[in-house]
């Protein structure tokens, strides 16, 4: 079925001018931008965006990270939009990434990953919805 999903380019990547080719990426990967921005995050919305890894060790290092540099958020539209954006990103960790995706080609580590996309549904209509109104989906 034809879905939306939510990413983010995140810090090290826009750092590095590398926007464009992920784009390019999810364009080849038949994945449609229907919404898109450039924005700094503050603490507070990092904080709240990765609420649910509060407890966990890497959570500081993982919101500053999140704050240093623009972001570009989009919400991305396809067929099986979820599994086709995780399988153009790759794993977590760049090191695990198959040759090809966005992780492999261009993260730095397991926190400089480059990109974040939804995991679920339920988490891609939450992340959507945190970013963007209505207004600002474009299909
Ligand atoms: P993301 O999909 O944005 O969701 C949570 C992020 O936490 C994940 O991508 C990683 O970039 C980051 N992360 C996961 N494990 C670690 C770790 N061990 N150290 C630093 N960051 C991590």
């Amino acid at each position: 079925a034809i879905q939306r999903t939510f990413s983010i380019i995140k810090p090290d990547a826009t750092k590095r001018n590398l926007t464009g080719q992920i784009v390019a990426k999810f364009e080849e990967a038949g994945l449609r931008i229907v919404a898109s921005k450039r924005i700094q995050l503050t603490l507070a919305q990092a904080q709240q965006f990765y609420g649910v890894h509060s407890e966990r060790p890497f959570f500081d290092e993982l919101c500053e990270f999140m704050i240093s540099e623009p972001i570009v958020v989009q919400v991305l539209e396809g067929e099986d939009a979820i599994a086709k954006n995780r399988e153009v990103m790759g794993a977590t960790n760049p090191a695990d990434a198959a040759d090809g995706t966005i992780r492999k080609e261009f993260a730095l580590s397991i926190g400089e990953n480059s990109v974040h996309g939804s995991d679920a549904p339920e988490t891609a209509a939450e992340e959507i919805a945190f970013f963007f109104s209505g207004l600002e989906l474009v299909g």
